[in-house]
């Protein structure tokens, strides 16, 4: 059996070092083979650097994912180039920097990954994820039936559209970018593990990780706003999927909702760009 622990969105320093500081008791605790997170909030809550890509990888993730904020750090462009572990999006149009899937070699065979955006409600609309992802799960199931999606999207349809595209093809698709996990878990008919959000790994008393007033007061005023990722403690959300590794089959998928480490960090992290985005959901 394949035990894959996927995490969802990690949001800043308060959750990227609560992932740090939990993952060898958590890996130990459930006996994981292989960590995914999705990782594309982790500097500052905006994208992710290439130190905290190392960072995540030295604490024993074998894959990170992003989404629409992957280009948000300006060494990110060059960076992905140089470490295949870190993925875009695989719907980006041809020529992209980086790539979207991956196929790692581990004790229990192969495994593969593929990160895919959504387009309702998504900036940059990209190509088409239901056709990018068809191709890349046929091209890895020459390797593994092994496969592990992040569906990155803002619409519960859509997310549940891919899982059901995908049953029987791949063994879980787990959604990310809302920050707020859902209490779908379910095994679909063929076979594919399928969780519409995972959640975030980020501050718990927050508007998906970032601090509650400056977010608040923009919605009040209209007015341009920054904001910072928020403080205290801290809730690690994801999920737990054990895979038959013979066929690639999901045999069980359990919510993780964990604590941060007690000593989660007091002190809210600086932040200074203005927010860009339509709407603070989309962060
Ligand atoms: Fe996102």
């Amino acid at each position: 059996m394949l035990t894959v622990l996927f995490l969802g969105d990690i949001v800043g320093e308060p959750g990227r070092n609560a992932v740090i500081a939990r993952l060898p008791e958590l890996k130990e605790q459930h006996a994981i083979d292989f960590i995914i997170v999705n990782g594309e909030n982790a500097a500052g809550g905006r994208g992710i650097t290439g130190k905290i890509t190392i960072d995540l990888l030295r604490a024993g993730v074998a894959v990170v994912t992003t989404g629409d904020h992957v280009w948000d750090q300006k060494d990110i462009l060059s960076f992905i180039e140089t470490e295949p572990r870190l993925l875009r999006p695989i719907n980006y149009p041809l020529g992209a920097p980086g790539n979207g899937s991956i196929v790692l070699e581990t004790a229990k065979g192969k495994v593969g990954v593929i990160n895919v955006q959504c387009r309702t409600f998504m900036q940059p609309i990209l190509d088409n994820p239901f056709r990018a992802v068809k191709t890349a799960v046929a091209k890895i199931r020459e390797e593994t039936p092994n496969i592990i999606v992040d569906v990155h999207g803002e619409t519960t349809s859509e997310k549940i559209a891919m899982g059901r595209f995908l049953d029987g093809k791949v063994s879980a698709v787990l959604g990310t970018h809302t920050h707020v996990q859902t209490a779908d878990e379910q095994i679909l008919a063929g076979g594919t593990a399928f969780l519409c959000d995972a959640g975030m790994c980020g501050p718990v008393n927050s508007i998906l990780g970032r601090a509650v007033e400056p977010i608040m007061n923009r919605f009040v005023s209209n007015l341009p706003a920054s904001f910072p990722v928020a403080a205290g403690d801290v809730r690690l959300h994801g999920a737990l999927v054990k895979i038959d590794e013979k066929n690639g089959r999901a045999l069980r998928i359990t919510r993780v909702d964990e604590p941060g480490p007690a000593q989660a960090s007091a002190e809210p992290e600086p932040k200074i760009d203005l927010e860009q985005s339509s709407s603070p959901e989309q962060t």
